[in-house]
């Protein structure tokens, strides 16, 4: 058995009004990659913040390398002792260069000045042993896809000498490409004799790259072991505590009248001459690979982004949407895909958010000045009821909630209006399999309330699963339908592909 790199026992961590972590217990190897498993808010981000000095633990031993370290661990230390974490947010600077932040606080100096020629040369020479050898030091990050910010955060981290990698969450908004670029270099770095943590809700892709699992739940150690031991419903039942019978729940409601029509919508080259319509009490699946043209569609629908031609219909209706506002009084309404740009104000309480979209029903009389604080209690009472929130209380920040839990409280802000049309892209990414099935479940009852639903996903098997009828896209255009009993993921990705040269997107089976 190889030697033990990471020891973590008997930790507790606390923060006001929750227990985060109690009597924790983790094991690493060398040469080994370990998923830390648990539904949102288990506490597995808390406890690698623990192990990369990020948080300081109230109780329990954290041994590297065969060293105790005490209580003051910081992330300084956490450096020298080779820890390095990639954080399910990322948080590089996207106003500097990929060289520049490889550098970020031990930039090279030479006679007093800025050696950036040096910089830039070790910069591409580690981008290089990761097997990257067409991106440039100095581009922005801003202009680079998040896989590839990703690789850069892992390279930053190697240059730190680092020889136990955290990466918390990192494969949830990658492209399938990229996620097989990832998978490329952390099996890489494991023959290198690195030890990872790592953590995801896509279970189906630790097969990849998994050696052992810990499991966790409520803030608790449930069990660990090695991968291979485990069924896939023995992994879930130890998450959540009982077995899920059926991860894709899908009623099905008799098809109500047409309620919503897009007819030859055009909005730049990702959105070319959409038509579809969706009607009363279905699930209209948007399939696609990441970057179909998926989210700039509703975008353009919901009037974020400017329209070039095309009409849309609501009841029959034609509605004129040039802003947001436009699209929510038609009874549409659209839970964007990126939570922290989009959807969710972290400085404000979760209470805030869930009121936020709903002022007007809240307010009296209009006046935005006059709280209705009881309406205000009985749609947060019922955001929270639904989607069960891990919280405190309403009253805290949504930026201390788990990664999983400010999701749910972006779907759970707009699930307190009454909408017709209901957008939802990627509704899951980042969210347990357990929580998965509530959000599944809010579905069906809108689609019993006879909303048209219509839902975009990269998950084959979750779009396979809830969808009614699936839409593909591929380059800004509609390449076909299929019913969801006819839907196989091979008539979905040949359609996905439609106008590509490469299928290079396609090869990790998910
Ligand atoms: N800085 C903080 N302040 C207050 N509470 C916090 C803070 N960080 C985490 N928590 C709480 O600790 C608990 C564990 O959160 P943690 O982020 O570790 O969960 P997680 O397992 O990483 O979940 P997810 O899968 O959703 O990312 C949650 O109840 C969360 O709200
Ligand atoms: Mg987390």
């Amino acid at each position: 058995m190889e030697e033990v790199v990471v020891s973590m026992q008997h930790v507790s961590k606390s923060f006001p009004g929750v227990k985060a972590l109690d009597d924790v217990q983790l094991t690493l190897r060398k040469g080994e990659v370990m998923a830390l498993l648990g539904e949102n808010g288990a506490g597995k981000s808390t406890l690698v913040k623990i192990l990369s000095g990020v948080y300081k633990r109230d109780e329990g031993s954290l041994t590297i390398l065969g060293n105790e370290v005490d209580k003051d661990f910081n992330t300084k230390k956490a450096v020298e002792a080779g820890v390095a974490i990639i954080h399910q947010e990322l948080n590089m600077c996207q106003h500097l260069t990929v060289a520049e932040n490889i550098f970020l606080g031990r930039e090279l100096v030479v006679g007093g000045r800025l050696n950036n020629r040096e910089m830039k040369k070790r910069a591409k020479q580690q981008l290089g042993e990761l097997g990257i050898d067409n991106l440039d030091p100095d581009t922005t990050m801003s202009e680079l896809p998040v896989g590839r910010q990703q690789m850069v955060e892992i390279s930053k981290a190697l240059m730190l000498n680092a020889n136990i990698l955290v990466m918390d969450e990192p494969s949830s908004s990658l492209s399938n490409a990229e996620v097989e670029e990832l998978f490329r270099i952390i099996n890489r770095l494991k023959s290198e004799g690195k030890a990872i943590v790592y953590i995801s809700h896509r279970l189906q892709e630790l097969k990849h790259i998994v050696d052992r699992v810990t499991i966790m739940r409520d803030g608790k150690f449930i069990t660990d072991g090695k991968f291979e031991d485990f069924s896939m419903d023995q992994l879930i039942a130890n998450m959540v505590g009982r077995e899920i019978t059926n991860q894709f729940p899908r009623d099905v409601v008799p098809r109500g009248k047409k309620v919503f029509e897009v007819k030859n919508l055009n909005a730049g080259r990702m959105v070319q001459n959409i038509s579809f319509e969706a009607y009363a009490g279905e699930v209209v699946g948007l399939a696609g690979l990441v970057g179909a043209g998926r989210t700039e569609t509703s975008r353009a629908i919901f009037g974020v982004d400017q329209k070039e031609s095309g009409q849309i219909f609501v009841d029959g209706k034609e509605v004129s949407i040039k802003r947001p506002v436009d699209a929510i009084n038609a009874g549409i309404v659209l839970v964007p895909e990126d939570r922290k740009r989009d959807g969710l104000c972290t400085l404000l309480s979760i209470g805030d958010n869930i009121a936020l979209p709903n002022l007007d029903t809240i307010c009296k009389g209009g006046f935005l000045g006059k709280i209705n604080k009881k309406v205000e209690n009985e749609m947060i009472e019922k955001g929270k009821a639904l989607l069960t929130i891990k919280m405190s209380g309403p009253e805290v920040d949504a930026g201390t909630l788990s990664g999983g839990n400010q999701q749910k409280v972006v779907v759970a802000k707009w699930l307190a209006q009454d909408a017709r049309v209901v957008i939802f892209d990627e509704p899951t990414r980042g969210i347990d399999v357990a929580a998965k099935v509530e959000i599944y479940q809010i579905i069906n009852q809108l689609k019993k309330q006879g909303v048209a639903v219509i839902i975009i996903s990269s998950e084959m098997p979750e779009v396979m699963g809830i969808s009614d009828r699936i839409l593909v896209m591929c380059e800004g255009r509609l390449t076909g339908e299929v019913s969801a009993d006819e839907a196989t993921e091979q008539s979905v990705l040949t359609l996905a592909v439609k106008f590509k040269d490469k299928i290079e997107d396609t090869t990790v089976e998910m």
